[in-house]
């Protein structure tokens, strides 16, 4: 009677359809209703943390890679350029000249991560901001607040990304605490109105660590919120990718089947086609961008460093089988010359690169699950990718 004791989440704004369920495995196709358009799942959300997927244009964005959905991040847009001018602006899609649909991450992640000197308490988090060394404090009520501002199409709930490793017991009292912040959330946002003219929906994140107990109860009271759409959250923190699959598969099989499922944070092509067979339907990374910065490229068939000697007088074309314009209009050797140069267009060809293959994979993905051969492609797709990276 646990998930019948959480707030609930009342108003319930967004669709999701289910069109098809893999019969070998957990894999499902569906589509999202949002403010601004239609999300096709399995989908990769492009990470754009301060209101730019670092070194693509937004023309680049949308012709060549095409999501129907981006990730922003409240954490870095209140720093900077703050809510005040998002405002004026009429909201983050206005700001960045984007149409589409926007995610924002609660913050609940990213203090943790980047900020020094954080203090956690049942009230919120203290910080320290990177950037200039101002304190700040975040709250679940500020979180929904900021959230409000910035106007993405969903928001997240605040919550405690717990470590990897983490002892029982903290695993357990944050997971309580993300629980009684998640209820803190749902009671904040229903006073605090939209500021722009199109709905925002909550997803709540489930925490417990790699505590499989802890885990279903976690799922459980999420799933009581009756959000339109739920999150998995503290995975890809530094555990074992057999760990991570034993939590989404527990997680998966409470959370509603008719509610979108979105991993945060993951992660490798290997680790997304995994997850997609255990029933997860979203996923965000920085991995395709950050790692096109050092010059990483991920390919249908496997990973290669682009800085690598070999590819010196090469002059294929970056990856002939790449669905953006980069992968045929440039050669191997010219990429390779342009990092070794250090110029700014190495890192914006392999981006586009990266952000193309990840987009092309979850589409691959969800075509095959709509034929109804997911899983045989998937286990062919796995070794072909290479996870080591
Ligand atoms: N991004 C990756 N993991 C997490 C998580 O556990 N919580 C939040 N808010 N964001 C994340």
């Amino acid at each position: 009677h646990y998930r019948y004791l959480c707030r609930r989440i009342d108003t319930v704004f967004m669709k999701f359809d289910l069109e098809a369920k893999d019969a070998a495995s957990k894999a499902r196709a569906g589509k999202i209703t949002l403010g601004h358009g239609i999300v096709e799942t399995p989908i990769f959300m492009p990470v754009g943390t301060v209101a730019s997927v670092k070194g693509v244009h937004q023309r680049e964005l949308k012709e060549d890679i095409n999501p129907d959905i981006i990730l922003g991040n409240t954490y870095h847009l209140y720093l900077r350029p703050q809510t005040d001018i998002l405002e004026k602006a009429g909201g983050l899609h206005k700001f960045m000249g984007w149409d589409r649909n926007i995610l924002t991450d609660s913050g609940g992640y990213q203090v943790y991560s980047l900020s020094a000197n954080r203090k956690i308490k049942e009230e919120g988090v203290k910080f320290k901001s990177h950037i200039d060394g101002s304190y700040h404090f975040f709250s679940p009520e500020r979180a929904m607040e900021i959230q409000r501002s910035i106007g993405a199409d969903i928001i997240m709930a605040f919550d405690e990304c717990t470590p990897y490793p983490c002892d029982y017991r903290y695993a357990q009292r944050s997971m309580h605490m993300t629980h009684r912040w998640l209820d803190r959330c749902v009671e904040h946002l229903k006073k605090v109105p939209e500021k722009y003219d199109y709905p925002q929906t909550l997803f709540p994140i489930v925490q417990g660590s790699v505590y499989k107990d802890l885990r279903k109860q976690s799922a459980e009271y999420i799933a009581g919120a009756g959000a339109a759409g739920n999150a998995i959250g503290g995975l890809s923190v530094g555990e074992p990718a057999e760990e991570m699959y034993a939590m989404t598969e527990v997680v998966c099989d409470i959370l509603p089947e008719d509610k979108p499922r979105y991993l945060m944070g993951v992660g490798t092509p290997v680790n997304i086609l995994e997850n997609i067979a255990l029933g997860v339907d979203m996923f965000d990374c920085v991995m395709p961008t950050r790692n096109a910065r050092n010059g990483m490229l991920f390919t249908a068939n496997g990973i290669i460093n682009i800085k690598n000697k070999k590819w010196e007088d090469d002059f294929s074309p970056v990856d002939e089988m790449g669905i953006t314009f980069v992968d045929t209009q440039y050669s191997k050797a010219y990429l390779r010359h342009l990092f070794a140069a250090n110029e700014y267009l190495g890192k914006q060809i392999a981006t586009i690169h990266n952000l193309g293959f990840y987009l092309w994979l979850v589409r691959e993905a969800r075509k095959h699950i709509l034929a109804g051969d997911f899983y045989r492609w998937k286990n062919e797709m796995v070794p072909r990718l290479g996870q080591r990276l």
